[in-house]
C-alpha cells in the first residue's frame, strides 16, 4: 500500500511544481527547442517585453479591440521562415494554447489578435515579415505572402506593368492573408470576380506542421480556403494569384448629390441600373450626413463613385444611356492607372505618388478608429419610402460620422455559381450594403450607444434586403449574427448552424466536412470559425 501511497504523492506533488511554472515559460521554452534557432527569440514579443504594446497595436485597424480591458495574447510570434509558424503551431497545441493569425489586422471584429473571453489563454502569430511579392509579367501571375497588404501587391504590380492589376480590395492597408481567406472584392469585381476567384495555388501550414500546396492539400481543401474565412484550416503561408488585363488609363468619377438635390430618387432609380451595367464600370454610392453649404442645415449626401475599365469619353455617353438623371459630366471624372484609381478610390485626392499604397499607417475611412460595422445583400430594390424613414437616422447624435455604402453586383458575379467556393452571394443580387458607424472618442465607455445606433439602423432595414437568411459577408465579419463560444469548442457546431449560413449559405455543410477532415480536434479556432462534426 505504502509505495502506491508515495507515488501518487510524488506525481502530485510534480503536477503542482509543473503548473507552477507559468506557461508562458513552459511555452517559450517548447519555442527554442522546437525551432533549434536561438534567434527565434527575438521574434517573440511578451507582456514584459517593452515592445508588446506598440506591436500588437501596429495594425489593429479596430480601437474596440485595442483598450486596456481587451484579453491579450500570451506571446506575439513575428516570423521570419515558415520553421518559425511551425514551431509555434506545435508548442501552442502541445501546452493548450490557442493560437490566432494576424495578416493585416483588418478584422472588424479583431479576431486575429484579441479574443471575446479573458479565459482564452492565446497566442497570435503576426505575418508583418512575410510579406513578398514576386510579380511575373510574362504568365501574368504573381506570388505573394499572406503578410504583404494588397497595396504592396498592387505597388509591385503597377512597378511591373500599369495594363496589369488583380482584383481584390479597395483599402490598400488590407492584409491578403485575411482578405484572400473571405473572398475579397474590389473595384473590377463585376470585370473579373473576387480575389479569391483568382488564385490558382497556395501554401498552407496545417494542423500537423507540414506545408501543403494545392496539390498535396487536394482540391477540397483548396476550395475551403478560398473564400471559407481566415483562421479555420490552418495558415497560409502565400497564395499564387492570377494578374488580370486593364487599360493603361481608367477613369474614376465622383458626383454627391443631397436630399435637396433629389439624392433619394437617384438612389432608388441606381438599384435597378447598377448590376445591369456593362461589366467595365464599377459603381457604388455613400450616405452620410453632412452640412448644407446653402444653409449649414445638416442634411443627407450620396456620394455616387464609379471605376470604369475605359476613358472618359467612352464612359460619359454610356451613362447618360443608362443613369441620365446622375447628370455625369467631364468634371466629375479623371483619367490615371489603376493603381492610382486605389488610391483616389479611398482618400479622394488625386496625384498621391503610388508609393501611399505601401504606407502600412495610412488612415483610411475605417482605419483607426472605433467602429462597429455590418453588411446585407438585397434582391429587390428598396422602395424610396424605406429610404427616406432611414435618412432621419442620419441625424441622431451617434451618426455623425456614420457612412453606408451600396456596391452593384451584376456582370460575373452572376456567372460563377454558388458552389464554385464558399462565399455564396452571386447571382440574383443587385448590390451590397455595408454600415459602419465610427467614433474617436478616447474611451471606450460610449461603444454602446454607437452599436445601439448600429443594431436600430440594421433592424430597420431588415423587411428590404435578403432573408432566411439574411446574408452577410465573412470579411464583414460581425458577432451580433452569431458566435462559438469560445471557451466550449466542443459545442461549436451548434451555434455555427447559427451564423454559418448567413456567411455562407449551403456551402457550410462542406467547410464543416473539410474542417472534420483537416482539422477533427478543433485546434484553429476562434468566435467564428469552422467547427468539425461532433
Ligand atoms: C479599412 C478597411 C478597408 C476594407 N476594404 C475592403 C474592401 O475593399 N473589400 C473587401 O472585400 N473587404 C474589405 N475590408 C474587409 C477585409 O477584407 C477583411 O477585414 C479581411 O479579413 C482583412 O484581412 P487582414 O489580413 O487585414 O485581417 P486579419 O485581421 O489579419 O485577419 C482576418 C481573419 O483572417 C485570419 N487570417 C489572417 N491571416 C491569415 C492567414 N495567413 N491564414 C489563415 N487565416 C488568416 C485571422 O485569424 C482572422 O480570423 C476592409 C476592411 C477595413 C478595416
Ligand atoms: C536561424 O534563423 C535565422 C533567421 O531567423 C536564419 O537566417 C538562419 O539561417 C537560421 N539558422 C539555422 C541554423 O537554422
Ligand atoms: C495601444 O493602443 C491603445 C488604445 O488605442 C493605447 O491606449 C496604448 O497606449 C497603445 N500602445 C502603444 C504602445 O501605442
Ligand atoms: C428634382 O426633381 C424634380 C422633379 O423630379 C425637378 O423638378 C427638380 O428640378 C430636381 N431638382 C434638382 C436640384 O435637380
Ligand atoms: C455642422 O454644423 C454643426 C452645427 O450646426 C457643427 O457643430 C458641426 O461642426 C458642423 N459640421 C461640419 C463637418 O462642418
Ligand atoms: C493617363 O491619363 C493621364 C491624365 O489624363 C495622362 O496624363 C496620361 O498621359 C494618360 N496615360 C495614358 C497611357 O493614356
Ligand atoms: C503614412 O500615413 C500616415 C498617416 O496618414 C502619415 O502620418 C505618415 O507620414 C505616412 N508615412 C509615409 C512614409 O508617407
Amino acid at each position: 500500500m505504502f509505495p502506491y501511497l508515495l507515488v501518487i504523492l510524488l506525481s502530485f506533488s510534480w503536477k503542482i511544481r509543473a503548473s507552477a511554472q507559468p506557461v508562458e515559460e513552459i511555452f517559450l521554452h517548447c519555442l527554442s527547442l522546437r525551432s533549434g534557432n536561438s534567434s527565434i527569440a527575438k521574434l517573440v514579443y511578451t507582456q514584459h517585453n517593452s515592445a508588446y504594446s506598440s506591436v500588437l497595436n501596429s495594425s489593429a485597424q479596430n480601437f474596440r479591440f485595442t483598450t486596456p480591458s481587451t484579453p491579450k495574447p500570451l506571446a506575439i510570434i513575428t516570423p521570419l521562415l515558415p520553421s518559425h509558424i511551425q514551431a509555434t503551431v506545435y508548442c501552442c497545441r502541445k501546452h493548450g494554447l490557442q493560437l490566432r493569425t494576424r495578416s493585416g489586422g483588418h478584422d472588424f471584429e479583431g479576431l486575429s489578435y484579441s479574443t471575446t473571453s479573458c479565459k482564452v489563454l492565446f497566442v497570435v502569430i503576426d505575418l508583418v515579415n512575410l510579406r513578398s511579392v514576386r510579380v511575373d509579367v510574362e504568365k501574368a501571375s504573381a506570388w505573394v505572402e499572406s503578410g504583404a497588404t494588397v497595396g504592396e501587391l498592387y505597388y509591385e504590380i503597377a512597378r511591373k506593368s500599369v495594363t496589369l492589376a488583380f482584383p481584390a480590395g479597395i483599402g490598400h492597408t488590407i492584409g491578403i492573408g485575411g482578405h484572400l481567406s473571405g473572398g475579397g472584392y474590389g473595384s473590377i469585381f463585376r470585370k473579373y470576380g473576387l480575389a479569391a476567384d483568382n488564385v490558382l495555388d497556395a501554401r498552407l501550414i496545417d494542423v500537423k506542421g507540414r506545408i501543403l500546396d494545392r496539390k498535396l492539400m487536394g482540391e477540397d481543401l483548396f476550395w475551403a480556403i478560398r473564400g471559407g474565412g481566415g483562421g479555420s484550416f490552418g495558415i497560409v503561408l502565400a497564395w499564387k494569384l492570377k494578374l488580370v488585363p486593364v487599360p493603361a488609363n481608367v477613369t474614376a468619377c465622383l458626383v454627391t448629390k443631397t436630399l435637396e438635390q433629389n439624392a433619394t430618387k437617384l438612389v432608388h432609380r441606381w438599384q435597378s441600373i447598377g448590376h445591369k451595367l456593362p461589366k467595365e464600370v464599377h459603381t457604388s454610392f455613400a450616405i452620410s450626413r453632412v452640412n448644407s453649404s446653402q444653409d449649414g442645415k445638416m442634411t443627407v449626401r450620396a456620394s455616387f463613385g464609379s471605376v470604369f475599365l475605359g476613358t472618359i469619353d467612352d464612359l460619359l455617353p454610356l451613362m447618360e444611356e443608362k443613369f441620365p438623371e446622375l447628370e455625369l459630366s467631364k468634371q466629375d471624372c479623371l483619367e490615371m492607372s489603376w493603381a492610382e484609381s486605389i488610391l483616389y478610390s479611398t482618400l479622394f485626392t488625386p496625384g498621391l505618388p503610388l508609393e501611399t499604397l505601401l504606407n502600412r499607417s495610412q488612415v483610411s475611412p475605417l482605419s483607426k478608429s472605433f467602429f462597429k460595422a455590418k453588411s446585407d445583400f438585397v434582391k429587390q430594390p428598396i422602395p424610396e419610402s424605406a429610404f427616406e424613414g432611414l435618412w432621419p437616422k442620419f441625424y441622431d447624435e451617434e451618426a455623425r460620422s456614420a457612412t453606408i455604402v451600396f456596391v452593384a453586383y451584376g456582370g460575373k458575379m452572376d456567372e460563377i455559381p454558388e458552389t464554385e467556393s464558399p462565399y455564396p452571394h452571386r447571382a440574383g443580387n443587385l448590390y451590397t450594403i455595408l454600415y459602419i458607424v465610427d467614433w474617436k472618442d478616447d474611451e471606450n465607455v460610449n461603444s454602446e450607444r454607437y452599436m445601439n445606433w448600429m443594431r436600430r439602423v440594421y433592424d430597420y432595414m431588415a423587411p428590404y434586403v435578403s432573408k432566411s437568411p439574411r446574408e452577410a459577408y465573412v470579411n464583414y465579419r460581425d458577432l451580433d449574427i452569431g458566435a462559438n463560444d469560445i471557451n466550449d469548442h466542443k459545442g461549436s457546431y451548434a451555434q455555427a448552424k447559427i451564423w454559418g449560413p448567413k456567411y455562407f449559405k449551403n456551402n457550410l455543410d462542406r467547410l464543416v466536412q473539410v474542417k472534420t477532415r483537416v482539422d477533427p480536434e478543433n485546434f484553429f479556432r476562434h468566435e467564428q470559425s469552422i467547427p468539425p462534426l461532433p
